[in-house]
């Protein structure tokens, strides 16, 4: 594994030259983000050695270098998910290769469905916690001590200081954020009426197919991270729309201005 991760980032540093400090992984509908980069440099995953390539419409799959307002970043439109077969050292790689090119921010967008009762669809949720319910963890095997402790610590998984500024950024802009815990499961099928309320009870406020396992990877390699979930359906018992990834995709594209109006501020004030 290590040698992969250095054949990759080896291989990506030979295409960039200025390396950006912050990594963004873009979820359903939120890859048009990188619509507002420049100076874009633009390779397909299938050109990057020991890279998947993703196979969900509506992911397409492309490493994207450029500026983000004033600051490089790297985006990455398209990500890998457990629910697709690969398993949980495929879902990771990108951000274990992320941190061997020097990358010490990492930002996580995703399409979630929202339990809690105050959300409706459309919200922007900061995510503030996680709750693992993968099956595995993708830490579990050989620990590489270059990579990462053998028990890192999950105290906080993401980084209260971004948190701050993101809520900052958002009154400045009068913008609705909510906060709340993000439950990772793999899909991919939507919940049930009955787990949408297990999700809620058991401390979740949104949830999603991803995230949870590149966050951990991400805090393994002690990486800053923040978190931002659109909510693109509603869950629970009382509730009986039905959720389809085209709606998903949709509702989070409506929201993604918003998003991007908080992600780009906050990005440039790292
Ligand atoms: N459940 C799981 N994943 C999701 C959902 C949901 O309701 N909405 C978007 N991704």
């Amino acid at each position: 594994m290590l040698e992969k991760i250095k054949q990759t980032a080896d291989y990506l540093k030979t295409q960039v030259a200025d390396m950006p400090k912050v990594a963004i992984i873009l979820g359903s509908g939120l890859g048009n983000l990188t619509d507002f980069m420049t100076d874009k440099k633009v390779i397909p995953y299938s050109q990057i050695p020991n890279f998947p390539v993703s196979t969900v419409a509506g992911h397409s799959g492309n490493l994207i270098f450029g500026k983000l307002g004033e600051k490089p970043v790297i985006a990455m439109q398209g990500r890998f998910h457990y629910y697709e077969g690969y398993d949980m050292k495929t879902v990771t790689f990108p951000v274990r290769v992320f941190k061997a090119l020097g990358v010490e921010t990492l930002v996580v967008s995703n399409a979630a469905g929202g339990m809690n009762k105050e959300f409706k669809v459309g919200d922007v949720m900061i995510i503030t916690d996680q709750i693992n319910l993968f099956p595995e963890n993708p830490l579990r095997g050989k620990n590489f001590e270059e990579l990462g402790p053998r028990f890192p610590a999950m105290t906080e998984p993401y980084s209260r200081e971004l948190i701050a500024e993101a809520d900052r950024i958002a009154a400045e802009k009068g913008i609705r954020v909510m906060h709340g815990v993000y439950v990772g499961t793999t899909g991919p099928t939507f919940e049930t009426p009955a787990e949408y309320e297990y999700f809620r009870i058991i401390g979740g406020d949104a949830v999603g197919m991803s995230t949870v396992p590149e966050v951990i990877v991400a805090r393994h390699g002690d990486m800053k991270v923040f978190g931002v979930s659109v909510i693109t359906d509603l869950g629970g018992k009382e509730i009986t729309d039905v959720p389809s990834h085209e709606e998903v995709t949709k509702a989070a594209e409506n929201a993604q201005p918003t998003m991007l109006a908080i992600v780009k501020e906050l990005v440039n004030r790292i």
